[in-house]
């Protein structure tokens, strides 16, 4: 047994699963590029054969990654198989993950096999995949609920037709830690090949116990793979969260004992682009990547800090990518110094245009904003990852009317395609008024699912980040939008929402044509 721990990122594939978090192929692109940064062992970069938008986004980062294995997800049969060998087929590394439900429920109700063409099919789909690489996963979906007899005939067999890795899945986050860390420990004491294959957990939050059940199935089950994603990204109450495994793990090297490869200066800024790119804020409680993860707030706190800061902390801010240097640029700072810092911040730049770019929202906000904060710069190239660069929906300016005893007013010039509108309208407040403005112009039809302001900084120069979910035929969308006015960001969250709603590039999510 080896004492290294594979981190395994899913973030784009079981992670892309939550609703509204569905991506472009060239966001996919930009967030694999920083899972590569992070150093993560496995990026498991989409489910080929659910759509031809995620096969090219697998083909893609399959391409671009060098450092890290490029896995596709493929149900357990040979035309999933076959399109997930050929989206990494320029893979450096690569690695197919095939699966298929076990327990009575999944098997008798959703699949509708018996247990007998369940075992055929597992076996069948490993062996075909073996045929394209050496390095092939199996997990028995809604495993922890399987029967153990069955499921141990089901992985020995596996094993024999050669898979490596066997994960497996609290697919409906019902598992406790101590009962999921025996039951691996059972099945890998029953299963006489266990030894042949890495280990793997997979688990769902929806008891809030996905870390500790990981945790739990690497020390009691021997566990060396955990699949994780940034921010505890996924469907329903998410999957378990890369920052805080991997901060455990290392934190706590004296009880767990084993090594990880991640660059962990590199998981804030993979947590704030994530949270970017699908609108997806992180609570500012958060573990590791939370705003207040290491704010000491109270004064008997920040004493205790002043005089040793391990009174309090138990990791360093810096060693999960938060900058020491918290104020650092303002209005007459100049492109060197913003290249700097963005240099520094580890944000992903792909040419000089997007730094240019960049670089005028920064002069455009140090005119409004004395003080500019990591996090202000951090927000701008979020703005700019998810603002599709073929917008149909422009907001142009805005005013509102807002007194005691009076009911808002808010007017809008927004230019949709080529043509300005001007829209106004009432509202219970001003944002109110000025989504409903909006709103009477564009004429979407959509349902407003979630509204939510956070402010970046601290003090009420801050900007507000604004993010809205958007809902309309079967299609969820967030809208993200960060302004020092507050009811600016709630437009251009607004507007940035219609924009993924309209626009022509394929937003890919494999949960809304064919769930896993
Ligand atoms: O939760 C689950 O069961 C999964 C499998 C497809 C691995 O995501
Ligand atoms: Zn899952």
């Amino acid at each position: 047994m080896t004492d290294r721990l594979i981190i395994f990122d899913t973030t784009l594939r079981d992670g892309e699963q939550s609703p509204g978090a569905s991506m472009t192929k060239e966001e996919k692109l930009r967030i694999a590029k920083q899972l590569e940064r992070l150093r993560v062992d496995v990026i498991e970069a989409g489910f080929a054969a659910s759509s031809n938008g995620d096969f090219e986004a697998v083909r893609s980062i399959a391409t671009a990654v060098k450092d890290s294995t490029v896995c596709s997800l493929a149900r357990a049969n040979d035309r999933d198989i076959g399109r997930a060998a050929e989206a990494l087929e320029p893979a450096r590394s690569k690695r197919i993950h095939t699966f298929i439900a076990t327990s009575p429920l999944h098997m008798e109700k959703k699949l509708r096999m018996t247990p007998d063409q369940v075992f055929e099919q597992a076996k069948l789909a490993v062996r075909f995949a073996r045929q394209f690489t050496d390095n092939v996963e199996f997990s028995p979906e809604d495993g922890y609920r399987s029967e153990p007899d069955f499921l141990c005939r089901v992985l020995e067999a596996v094993i024999a037709e050669g898979a490596t890795t066997i994960n497996i899945p609290d697919t409906v986050g019902y598992a406790v830690p101590e009962l999921y860390g025996e039951f691996l420990r059972n099945l890998r004491a029953r299963i006489p090949n266990s030894d042949k294959a890495v280990w793997s957990v997979h688990c769902h939050n929806d008891l809030g116990m996905a870390v500790a059940n990981s945790l739990a199935g690497v020390m009691i089950g021997g566990a060396r793979q955990v699949e994780c994603t940034i921010n505890g990204l996924g469907e329903r109450a998410g999957n378990c969260s890369l920052e805080e495994v991997v901060m455990a793990v290392r934190t706590r090297r004296d009880f767990f004992g084993l090594d990880v490869g991640v660059d962990t200066t590199q998981i804030v800024p993979a947590s704030k682009l994530v949270s970017g790119i699908t609108g997806f804020p992180v609570q500012p409680n958060k573990a590791v990547v939370g705003a207040n993860a290491f704010a000491h707030a109270s004064g008997i706190h920040q004493d205790g800090v002043l005089k040793a800061r391990d009174t309090y902390e138990i990791m360093r801010a810096e060693d999960v990518g938060w900058s020491a240097n918290k104020i650092v640029l303002g209005k007459l700072s100049g492109r060197n110094a913003f290249k700097q810092r963005v240099h520094d911040l580890a944000i992903p730049i792909d040419s000089e245009t997007e730094l240019n770019a960049a670089f005028a929202r920064f002069k455009e906000l140090a005119d409004r904003k004395s003080e500019i904060f990591d996090e202000d710069i951090q927000a701008l190239f979020s703005d700019e990852a998810v603002t599709p660069h073929d917008e149909h929906f422009k907001l142009i300016s805005m005013a509102q009317h807002s007194e005691t005893g009076e009911r808002p007013h808010a007017t809008v010039v927004l230019s949709v395609g080529h043509q300005e509108l001007r829209a106004e309208s009432d509202g219970n407040g001003p944002v109110d008024a000025t989504l409903r403005a909006i709103e009477s112009q564009v004429k979407s039809g959509s349902e407003l699912l979630l509204y939510s302001v956070n402010a970046i900084t601290t003090g009420t120069e801050s900007q507000g980040e604004v993010t809205v979910r958007l809902a309309r035929a079967g299609r969820i969308v967030n809208g993200v939008g960060a302004d020092p006015d507050i009811i600016a960001a709630s437009a251009k969250a607004y507007v940035n929402a219609l924009n993924k709603l309209y626009t022509t590039a394929e937003r890919l999510n494999p949960q809304t044509s064919m769930t896993p």
